[in-house]
């Protein structure tokens, strides 16, 4: 009995190795099945929100330049906020480990994978970004454009912007800068190239600049002679808050009183300050608007574009100062409401108006503080002020010395 017993144990063994072996490889090769369906699975949900997870660029690498997920993010919001990101990646790469540099260029190659799902917006999503811009390029004369330093004072109301508007990114364009964000942005568009590289005067060239950064980034854009009165998310009122894309400011309302020279419109709009979400279709229009008339002045001075030289002050303001603005931006609200059918009837406005997406303030909004146009002029600041510009003139002295 016992012989056979262990002749049955001893037979059976090799037996349920066999058996017990084969349930193994059953099982392990359903946990691997179930673990590519999982992995195709995870691919196929990463890849398809474009989340920034770059299998292809992860799996050379070793383990130890992975970046965390979330920093291939952050680095992507990061890069363009300021020139100290753009000089510390610079200094950076040198230096660093290679494994690191890898990264960085990793990152950048992973970046097209996402840029393609930036395709420009069919609708502009409202909302103004936490940027403020300022333009700061030295004048056409100066001798060294490259050395070139301001003076500081000039920057003497800057401040106002920045304690009013923590957390706001603040860029300060200067020569360098600009060219660099027109190469960067528009680069493709020799004509915009041309027009920002051969502009008549600086004072031109900041005007192009703004509506250039506004169409891109968006944010707010202000002069330095600018300050503000009020925090810049409160200046939208709360209930359109999800409606407005634009937000501009009147100038100049004639109302019933006589015209001015040079001022073309019976209620202008200002450029001094505008804010914007960014791909605002305006702004599109604003830039067809002043390559059209850099035409119009080349041919009616006689000369090629590049050679503009004197032109006077309605010429500037009507090709890309506040005239030119005022027939862009009113086209645009004709579009939102037909029954609009000259500046005029926008005048006597005493509060905010949104039109389509874009909200016109009145005109103290941006404007107080002139003797005109009904404009708060008596030394206080009224409610509904949120900057006030003081025509130091820093761009178009001239023109505005003319003007005021
Ligand atoms: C302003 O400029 C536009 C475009 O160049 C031109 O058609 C228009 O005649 C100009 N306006 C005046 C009053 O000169």
């Amino acid at each position: 009995m016992a012989q056979q017993n262990e002749l049955v144990a001893s037979s059976s063994w090799p037996a349920q190795f066999l058996h017990y072996v084969s349930r193994r490889r059953q099982r392990f090769y359903g946990v691997i099945a179930v673990a590519l369906v999982m992995l195709a699975a995870a691919t196929f949900i990463y890849g398809g929100f474009a989340t920034g997870i770059d299998f292809g660029s992860y799996v050379p690498r070793p383990k130890a330049a992975l970046p965390p997920a979330h920093n291939d993010g952050a680095a992507g919001t990061v890069v363009p906020t300021g020139a100290h990101g753009g000089d510390a990646v610079q200094t950076q790469i040198p230096t660093a480990p290679v494994t690191q540099t890898q990264t960085q260029t990793g990152d950048d190659a992973g970046h097209p994978a996402q840029t393609q799902t930036q395709t420009p917006p069919v609708a502009v999503q409202p909302g103004i970004p936490a940027k403020i811009w300022q333009i700061l390029l030295p004048k056409s004369s100066s001798k060294s454009k490259e050395s070139f330093v301001a003076d500081p004072q000039i920057l003497s109301d800057t401040p106002t912007w920045l304690a009013m508007n923590t957390d706001y990114v603040y860029t300060l364009v200067g020569q360098k800068g600009g060219d660099e964000f027109v190469r960067k942005h528009f680069g493709t568009d020799q004509r915009i190239v041309d027009a920002y590289t051969g502009m008549p005067n600086v004072g031109m060239k900041s005007d192009l600049l703004r509506y250039l950064i506004l169409s891109a980034e968006g944010g707010v854009y202000t002069d330095t002679d600018t300050v503000a009165l009020r925090p810049i998310d409160e200046w939208v009122p709360e209930g359109v808050r999800d409606k407005a894309a634009v937000v501009v400011g009147i100038e100049w309302d004639r109302r019933d009183g006589p015209g001015w020279t040079d001022i073309s419109h019976w209620v202008q709009f200002c450029q001094w300050t505008i804010a914007a979400a960014p791909g605002h279709p305006v702004f599109g229009k604003m830039v067809e608007r002043i390559l059209a008339s850099l035409d119009d002045l080349a041919a009616a001075h006689g000369v090629p574009f590049g050679q503009l030289a004197k032109l006077d002050s309605f010429e500037v303001m009507n090709s890309t100062g506040p005239a030119a603005w005022t027939d862009v931006v009113f086209a645009q609200l004709q579009e939102y409401d037909p029954s609009l059918t000259d500046t005029k009837d926008l005048s006597y406005m005493d509060e905010p108006k949104l039109i389509g997406d874009i909200l016109v303030l009145s005109i103290d909004g941006f404007g107080m503080g002139q003797p005109h146009s009904k404009s708060t002029n008596d030394g206080t600041v009224p409610e509904d002020a949120l900057v006030r510009h003081l025509f130091k003139g820093a761009w178009r002295g001239d023109k505005r010395k003319r003007r005021i």
